[in-house]
């Protein structure tokens, strides 16, 4: 996109993984690029906007015990609040997390205090640029969270299965980030769309892939994709990286770490 004359705050290496959608993979996108950034010895990290709290439950910390959260830096609405609320993940100290916690649900109706979408961008000002990566987690929504995400990142990545429903869901989305780019963030790109849960031998999802690639660009549909596999659900169970279980993870580590080097050249 090119720029407008709105004021972006820094975003650093921030990436908001999106989709209205609920089950369609964010998180699981969220943490299979936290496992490749794990491996690589990149410094990344994981904010939870979600308050189901999936992606911090996954990366070893119990949301319940947790004092501070996004909910907190939305609150905060000040320059640089996530910082002291960001604490070590379970997998070790490369990754790290601003965990979901501090009554997010009501932070979506904030939209009549001071400065509503931005206040996520405000909380990681100074904070997203210590950092080699910061992956933001959304909750299924478009709604202020999501746009805070959006307001606070560099580049947007949607998370598609290749579904009718999936291809009917995403042009609301890319037109969010649209809209987030003209009013709050003149620094927002749309990385792309990473499709997940492709079945091995499908017409089917073929043919949503090609629908897809009409609409947004065969260049923003990224390769690789994501299958469908077990493994993915034994990880989160586990808290643990994918690319832990070696050979049992197959190729997905592999697919993460092509994701991961896509990911970072766009930030480049
Ligand atoms: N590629 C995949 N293969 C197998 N299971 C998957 C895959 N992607 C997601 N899942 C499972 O589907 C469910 C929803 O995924 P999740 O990442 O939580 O979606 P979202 O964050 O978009 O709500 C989870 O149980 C997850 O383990
Ligand atoms: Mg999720």
């Amino acid at each position: 996109m090119s720029s407008s004359s709105n004021s972006s705050l820094a975003t650093g290496p921030t990436v908001a993984v999106l989709n209205q959608k609920g089950g369609v993979g964010k998180t699981t996108v969220t943490l299979g690029l936290a496992s490749a950034a794990w491996t690589a010895g990149v410094r990344t990290l994981v904010v939870d906007l979600d308050a189901q709290a999936n992606a911090t439950w996954a990366l070893g910390v119990d949301p319940s015990t947790e004092n501070w959260g996004t909910g907190d830096a939305l609150a905060a609405n000040a320059t640089g609040a996530a910082g002291p609320m960001i604490v070590p993940s379970g997998w070790g100290d490369t990754i790290w997390l601003l965990p979901a916690a501090g009554d997010l649900t009501e932070r979506e109706t904030d939209v009549r205090r001071a400065d509503p979408a931005r206040r996520l961008a405000k909380a990681l000002d100074g904070v997203a640029s210590t950092f080699d990566l910061v992956l933001i987690d959304c909750a299924p929504s478009l709604g202020l969270n999501t746009q805070n995400a959006l307001a606070a990142a560099s580049q947007a990545l949607l998370v598609v299965e290749p579904t009718i429903f999936g291809v009917r869901g995403v042009n609301p989305v890319v037109d969010l980030v649209e809209q987030v780019w003209e009013s709050d963030n003149a620094a927002l790109d749309l990385a792309g769309v990473i499709l997940n849960r492709v079945p091995a031998v499908s017409s089917d999802a073929q043919l949503r892939q090609q629908e897809l690639a009409k609409m947004v660009g065969s260049k923003a549909v990224w390769s690789p994709s994501i299958p469908q596999r077990v493994i993915v659900n034994q990880a989160h169970g586990e808290r643990a990286p994918i690319h832990a279980f070696g050979r049992r993870a197959g190729e997905l580590p592999g697919i993460f770490d092509a994701l991961l080097a896509k990911l970072r050249r766009s930030l480049a």
